[in-house]
């Protein structure tokens, strides 16, 4: 059936996606019974599905992605037109749209300079692994192999990037995982772990603690994200970033921001980790890069980590190895180029800045009704609501009601997230990440139908 035809004929389609297709992240078991959800049309922050059903989406395509918005017009020309001009070729060349973006990009992220291509956040964040570990391998002797990660932080799909996940959930029933991967305690002070005043620093200083037991000579980076996502929107504590940055200078570790999530807005600032000050050697991206409207992501590195694969070069095996075939499509970088448009055009920072306090703002008048909300966190368009079954002891909320929750809203015309099957018993976090266009009255809506849902489990 042609596609023209099949988009005529909903039913159909519904019933090929059943018969054949194997959706992410999902138990099929259920789909015997129910239809899943197709989406056909978006607009804006609106969505539509085959049953004609209307959405607002406040997860930005279910794994904030989609920062400006659906039905970009102005992005789908810039990517027709480039592809009928040149598709394709391997990232070992160069292109227009590929050299003008990584112009553009580092000119967003003072001290930064170098930008490697590839096509998903887990993609670039075994990019940054890779150049640590050839990093180490050339220039320490074979020492500083290990890279650290946090508890609670998620970095990725591949066997590589599982091997730091912080969300066990994520990777149980995958191992055996690669060697020299560290983890490191998480900073959420609602569920904290230790009774100081200064909290931030006691939870860097707890980085430094496993530096020293595993031997600083050992250590050659760590991976953080600036604001933790999908393991329950984690704003750092004060005190912490500059800490950790202090840490990873005294012990010449490299920092590498994962800004899959936090890049491009979601934070109100270009990157997450402009908002705390912090200068890192290497920056991973994807999402919001092009809003889902094409696959990219981006490791960007300062000079120095780049200088460091310009060695020895009649060595043939000092240059950095590595290749991603789709790295070299330039659908990616134009639409990014459009995208970045966009977000500076239609002062799509600010309006992030100003709607995510409402969105806090909203939820903290939310607490105040529903004691089943514990703690309110978030930065930009970027939000969790922390839900609990008894305030007083902290006690999470059951993952079935959550999900609950999430249905509800869904069931009421708004997409809400949470987490899920990430961390056993803590699955129990709201996360709400509307596009960047978002406006007053969508966050509204999106307040309302959490309000509404909460009065319903709780009653
Ligand atoms: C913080 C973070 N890093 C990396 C990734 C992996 O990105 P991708 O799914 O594009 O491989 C994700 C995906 O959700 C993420 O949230």
């Amino acid at each position: 059936m042609s596609l023209e035809r099949i988009r005529n004929d909903l039913g159909a389609v519904v019933s090929a996606d059943r018969a054949h297709v194997w959706h992410h992240l999902s138990q099929h078991k259920q789909y015997e019974t129910t239809d899943p959800r197709v989406f056909v049309e978006g607009k804006g922050l609106r969505l539509w599905d085959a049953a004609g059903r209307e959405y607002l989406d406040a997860v930005s395509g279910g794994v904030w992605t989609v920062n400006v918005g659906y039905g970009r017009t102005s992005i789908a020309d810039a990517v027709r037109d480039q592809l009928v001009k040149l598709n394709y070729f391997a990232g070992a060349a160069g292109n227009i749209p590929a050299a003008v973006f990584a112009q553009k990009l580092v000119g967003k992220m003072p001290g930064m300079s170098r930008v490697y291509y590839s096509n998903s956040g887990s993609e670039a964040n075994e990019k940054a692994y890779k150049m640590v570990r050839q990093i180490a391998a050339r220039h320490h002797g074979g020492r500083k192999w290990k890279i650290l990660y946090r508890e609670r932080d998620y970095h990725g799909t591949t066997l590589g990037t599982l091997a730091t996940s912080g969300q066990p959930e994520r990777a149980m029933q995958y191992g055996p995982f690669p060697d020299g991967f560290v983890m490191v305690p998480h900073c959420l002070e609602y569920r904290r772990q230790w009774d100081v005043e200064n909290y931030g620093t006691r939870a860097a200083d707890a980085i430094e603690e496993v530096i020293l037991r595993e031997g600083p000579d050992s250590v050659g980076a760590i991976i953080l994200e600036p604001v933790t996502a999908g393991g329950g929107v984690i704003t750092p504590p004060d005190g912490y970033w500059p800490r950790v940055q202090e840490i990873c200078r005294k012990h010449d570790i490299l920092l590498i921001l994962d800004e899959v999530v936090c890049g491009l807005g979601r934070t109100g600032a270009w990157f997450g980790y402009q908002q705390y000050g912090i200068q890192p050697d290497i920056v991973t991206m994807a999402k919001g890069v092009a809003s889902g409207y094409a696959a990219i992501s981006c490791t960007v590195t300062t000079e120095r980590v780049f200088e460091m694969f310009k060695d020895a070069p009649e060595d043939g095996l000092s240059y950095f190895r590595d290749i991603s075939t789709y790295g070299g499509c330039t659908a990616g970088p134009v639409a990014a180029l459009e995208n970045m448009r966009i977000i500076e055009d239609e002062g799509l920072l600010e309006n992030t800045t100003r709607m995510g306090e409402r969105v806090l703002a909203n939820l903290r008048a939310l607490m105040e009704k529903h004691a089943v909300i514990g703690d309110v966190r978030g930065k930009g368009l970027f939000c969790g609501a922390e839900l609990v079954a008894d305030r007083a002891t902290r006690e999470p909320l059951d993952e079935k009601r959550v999900q609950a929750v999430v249905a509800d809203c869904a069931a009421n015309g708004v997409l809400i997230g949470a987490t899920n099957r990430s961390l056993p018993g803590l699955n129990n976090t709201l996360c709400l990440s509307p596009g960047l266009i978002a406006t007053a009255d969508d966050i509204d809506t999106i307040t309302n139908a959490i309000d509404s849902a909460l009065t319903r489990l709780e009653g």
